[in-house]
């Protein structure tokens, strides 16, 4: 960048000595984005993604470049990187979200469990019950708690009869953290909660039907600093089960939930490590000057 700086003030003819001298960061265009620094690989990997590119308005816009990724068995994955840079794009990719969004196109390959998620013959809806998600904006059905809760259940047939039901939910709203507020006013609307009760409500649907996997997009964007600790609790307990990727835009967050944290910069995967090498020693200049806040 300073190269930058300095040749532009030679033009106008500045004076040199007025500019900052930055001398030793090179600029974002000379470096090397295309090979994924650290260690794209998990010990137990439960899902594995390779070469994938994610496509929109009918491959006008390139979203996701060459990305290549292991997700491990009860681990928190992070993904940070600036806004725009494919997070979501990627996010979607794991559990086929993008496939309702027209005009996108996604390449490469995704397994669960060796399981091609992208072959033809997959049913989408068994696949997003095994792998669940949560948004960034809490998208309660307009139906009452309990049924927010009950639905996903009984489309799948994981209750055998209503009592079995009843302890889903409220097995579901335990581990959300949610049923001490709710359970005496189960039969009202999901919409009538607060916003941080609310995504609570959204992590109980999710991990009522058992998935294996959870996709958060950051959800916590929305909460306060009480609701946004349950949640992050709430995490912190569900690894012991699940697997999950989160993506934030809080570094604390990611460094407080996470195992291994990706960066990703202009559609690519730039970095992935452990979480605390990631804060603490970053292997790549972009990682480096996003997590210092240089820009993002
Ligand atoms: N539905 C869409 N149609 C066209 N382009 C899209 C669509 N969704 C995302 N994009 C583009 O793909 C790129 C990546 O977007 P994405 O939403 O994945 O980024 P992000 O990292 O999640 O950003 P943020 O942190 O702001 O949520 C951007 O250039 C964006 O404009
Ligand atoms: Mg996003």
């Amino acid at each position: 960048m300073s190269t930058t700086v300095v040749g532009d003030a030679v033009e106008t003819g500045l004076e040199m000595n007025m500019l900052p001298v930055v001398q030793d960061e090179p600029a974002v265009e000379d470096l090397d984005l295309e090979t994924t620094v650290g260690d794209i690989s998990a010990a137990n990997p439960r899902m594995i993604c390779r070469n994938v590119d994610v496509f929109y308005d009918h491959g006008a816009v390139h979203a996701i470049r060459d990305v290549s990724i292991d997700i491990g068995n009860e681990e928190v994955l992070a993904m940070i990187g600036p806004s725009g840079c494919g997070k979501s794009s990627f996010l979607r990719c794991l559990n086929r979200m993008n496939d309702t969004i027209e005009g996108c196109q996604v390449r490469g390959s995704i397994k669960l469990d060796n399981q091609e998620i992208y072959d033809n013959r997959l049913d989408v809806v068994p696949l997003r019950a095994r792998i669940g998600m949560v948004f960034q904006k809490p998208n309660p059905f307009p139906k009452s708690i309990y049924e927010n809760v009950a639905y996903g259940p009984r489309i799948h047939g994981l209750a055998a009869n209503k009592s079995d039901l009843d302890g889903i939910v409220e097995k579901s709203l335990k581990r959300a953290a949610l049923w001490d507020e709710v359970k005496d006013r189960l039969g009202q609307p999901g919409t009538g909660l607060s916003g941080g009760q609310q995504q609570r409500l959204c992590i109980a649907r999710a991990i009522s039907v058992q998935p294996e996997v959870i996709l958060m997009d950051e959800p916590c964007s929305a909460l306060d600093p009480i609701a946004t600790a349950k949640v992050e609790e709430l995490i912190y307990e569900l690894r012991k089960r699940f697997t999950i990727v989160i993506v934030t835009h809080s570094m604390q967050q990611a460094a407080r939930v996470s195992q291994r944290t990706a960066y990703f910069h202009l559609g690519y995967l730039v970095e992935v490590n452990e979480t605390n090498t990631v804060f603490t020693n970053p292997e790549h200049q972009l990682t480096e000057s996003y997590i210092t806040g240089r820009f993002g």
